[in-house]
């Protein structure tokens, strides 16, 4: 079967390989990919600055964002059919307690493993096998739109990292920002609105196909290349009750803790693996954040729940905007393209790999 894999800590190794078709055992389920969804993640594989490969092997096989369709059940399998659609989860657990209680989303040790990107082959192949309690089936309605779902629970994860450290007070939050717009962040605010809150988008562009999608969901967008962050509150006349954090830069990343509100919470989740350093105005952050009772708090990975409301919202979404899900895949490619695919993210919201077209 074809595979792609990279040399991790190699810039742009990228390349398309041969590999045997994989075998199922008893425990197993063996799944027909169809689409693969690439993300910042992946791009930071393929710079070489993220990224293990399995043991003492030298390739790792990437893509995490998968959907596919079960075309082998081994004999113990009881939930999962020849024929369902399926997204699986992407990280594996250590022996540490949190993963011993079935949250390896919250590793507590490390030596978790993450397929295509920490030390276990990935999705982007022609098949995969996997555990039954790994795999999460989708419903046929979804269609294709199903391959939006691991994304889809990394932003279901941060909101409800979110609504679950405000517990610690009365709380009603209005107004919600997300700081970038790529396909993480349209999903976040997707999310945030069929939560019915007021929502702010912010990047540093006004790229028109976004601001469609973006008035669609009525969000209010604003471009940080005209509007300093920190001046959007005064700007909205409100203060912002919940930050998530989606644009892959530290940068802005440290400014939300002095853009954020009273009794406010920020979730970060940009996975940023290089080594920039940079001045901050540290007795203001500290100040606000004593003074307002701010809490940050950091997200990464989604836990099995976190799928499965993921199903239900995009269903929902589905339902009260059709057609808006569909316009954040913005580009396909076949398996062979997928150096032109990686190249192309920057100019895309999703950009996919698909199984079925030809090349
Ligand atoms: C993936 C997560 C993963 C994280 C860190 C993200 O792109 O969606 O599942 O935990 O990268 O490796
Ligand atoms: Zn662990």
């Amino acid at each position: 079967m074809k595979a792609i894999a990279v040399v991790p800590k190699t810039k742009n190794s990228v390349s398309i390989l041969d590999m045997a078709n994989p075998n199922f055992k008893e425990n197993e389920v063996l799944v027909k990919v169809n689409l693969v969804g690439l993300d910042g993640t992946d791009k930071e594989i393929d710079e070489g600055i993220y990224g293990e490969a399995p043991g003492d092997e030298r390739l790792l096989v990437i893509g995490h964002e998968s959907f596919g369709e079960v075309e082998g059940t081994g004999g113990n399998i009881k939930s999962l059919n020849i024929g369902d659609r399926v997204v699986a989860m992407v990280r594996r657990p250590d022996d540490c307690l949190n993963c011993l209680a079935g949250e390896s989303d919250m590793c507590l040790k490390g030596n978790y493993t993450e397929r295509g990107i920490k030390g276990r082959h990935g999705y982007l192949s022609e098949y995969y096998v996997e555990e039954e309690k790994y795999l999460v089936k989708v419903p046929h309605e979804l269609g294709e739109l199903a391959v939006l779902l691991e994304p889809v629970s990394v932003a279901e994860k941060a909101i409800r990292m979110a609504f679950s450290v405000q517990k610690r007070m009365a709380w009603e939050p209005k107004l919600a920002m997300v700081t970038g717009t790529g396909s993480l962040g349209l999903i976040t605010a997707m999310l945030l609105r069929l939560r019915g809150l007021d929502v702010i988008s912010v990047d540093r562009s006004d790229d028109e196909y976004k601001a469609k999608i973006l008035s669609q969901l009525g969000v209010t967008h604003f471009n940080t290349k005209k509007i300093n962050l920190r001046d959007i509150p005064e700007k909205m006349g409100r203060q912002i009750d919940i930050i998530i954090e989606e644009t892959g830069s530290s940068n802005v990343a440290a400014e939300t803790p002095i853009v954020i509100g009273t009794n406010g919470v920020v979730v970060l989740t940009s996975i940023t693996g290089g080594d920039k350093k940079i001045e901050r105005p540290v007795d203001l952050v500290n100040l606000k954040m004593v003074l307002q009772n701010n809490t940050i708090v950091g997200s990464v990975n989604a836990h099995r729940q976190d799928f499965e409301r993921g199903v239900n919202d995009l269903m929902a979404v589905k339902e009260r905007w059709p057609g808006l899900l569909e316009k954040l895949i913005t580009a396909r490619y076949p398996p062979e393209d997928i150096r032109k695919a990686l190249d192309s993210m920057s100019e895309n919201i999703k950009v996919l790999i698909d199984f079925s077209i030809k090349n």
